[in-house]
């Protein structure tokens, strides 16, 4: 759609890139980068780099990576302190490591839903950083969606309709009984909730995005029930039109770094029974403005 915002410009343009190679792979979402291996330390000209290429393309793809569980919170602390997930235990020694495998005996997938990680908490991820080991032949693609751009394109009354409002996001209806294999007896679990602002500003490039998403978010407070779940629905919609996206397919080995503050993601689950399998770590964030 033309007129519509691509890339965040200043972003992208400001910083010459001399440690990577930063390859869009849409003019709106989406870049691979090349020339940098993770297993190693990463120097602060090269992480300032990859800093501004998430910032710029909200998600950044890795091919040929080898991460064991330090080396991928290493990479991960580069970025912040790391999120240990509220209803996912990590691998005995890493709580911050987030297990995501689906094989023959799965009778779900993480992320099935067009989602913002854990947006349920008061102070939701900044970023997920995704690397699978073990995928499918074929299937098992990740879509991500560029949160600005779906801001951008409502209409200037809707955007000063949704101005001021807020939502919930609830982890209960996603989280309760969910992990039977995992957590055996969840009944004493408390799930997180937390309302934030149904339009955010970024806080490093103090743009609008949309904020709310069909995995967590139960209602728009203040408004009745019915303009809430109608309101809800088209912002769904909305969101995941295939204007704003980009599509990720994966190969052994890749990492997939999303910004969650501006970016919705989910996965497709077209390989049963074959097996995906990987882990992710999580970057702490903060409170939606
Ligand atoms: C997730 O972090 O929601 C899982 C994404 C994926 O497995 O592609």
């Amino acid at each position: 759609m033309d007129g519509w915002p691509r890339l965040n410009e200043d972003s992208a343009m400001s910083m010459k890139y001399e440690r990577i190679a930063v390859k869009p792979v849409t003019t709106r979402i989406g870049a691979e980068i090349e020339g940098v291996d993770l297993s190693k330390p990463v120097d602060d000209r090269t992480h300032r780099e990859i800093h501004e290429a998430l910032k710029a393309h909200c998600v950044i793809f890795f091919r040929d990576q080898k991460l064991d569980h330090e080396i991928h919170k290493t990479f991960g602390r580069r970025f912040g302190e790391l999120h240990v997930h509220p209803a996912i235990p990590g691998p005995e020694g890493h709580p911050e490591i987030l297990p995501i495998h689906t094989d023959e005996t799965s009778t779900y997938i993480a992320g099935e839903r067009w989602h913002s990680d854990v947006s349920c908490e008061e102070e939701p991820p900044l970023g997920s950083i995704l690397y699978l080991h073990t995928v499918p032949d074929y299937g098992g693609d990740t879509l991500f969606s560029n949160m600005y751009a779906a801001y951008d394109a409502l209409s200037d009354r809707m955007k000063d309709y949704l101005d001021g409002l807020t939502a919930r996001h609830d982890g209960e209806m996603q989280y309760r009984g969910r992990y039977k294999d995992r957590v055996a007896d969840d009944s004493a679990m408390v799930y997180p909730w937390a309302d934030h602002p149904v339009v955010r500003t970024h806080p490093e490039t103090d743009r609008k995005c949309l904020y709310v998403n069909p995995i967590f978010t139960t209602r728009i407070n203040d408004i009745p029930r019915l303009e809430s779940d109608a309101l809800l629905k088209m912002l769904h919609e909305h969101c995941a039109m295939p204007d704003f996206q980009v599509r990720f397919r994966w190969q052994p080995h890749s990492v997939a770094f999303w910004d969650n503050r501006c970016v919705q993601h989910i996965a497709v689950w077209d390989y049963f029974p074959n097996v995906r399998s990987g882990f992710r770590v999580t970057i702490k964030g903060d409170r939606p403005l």
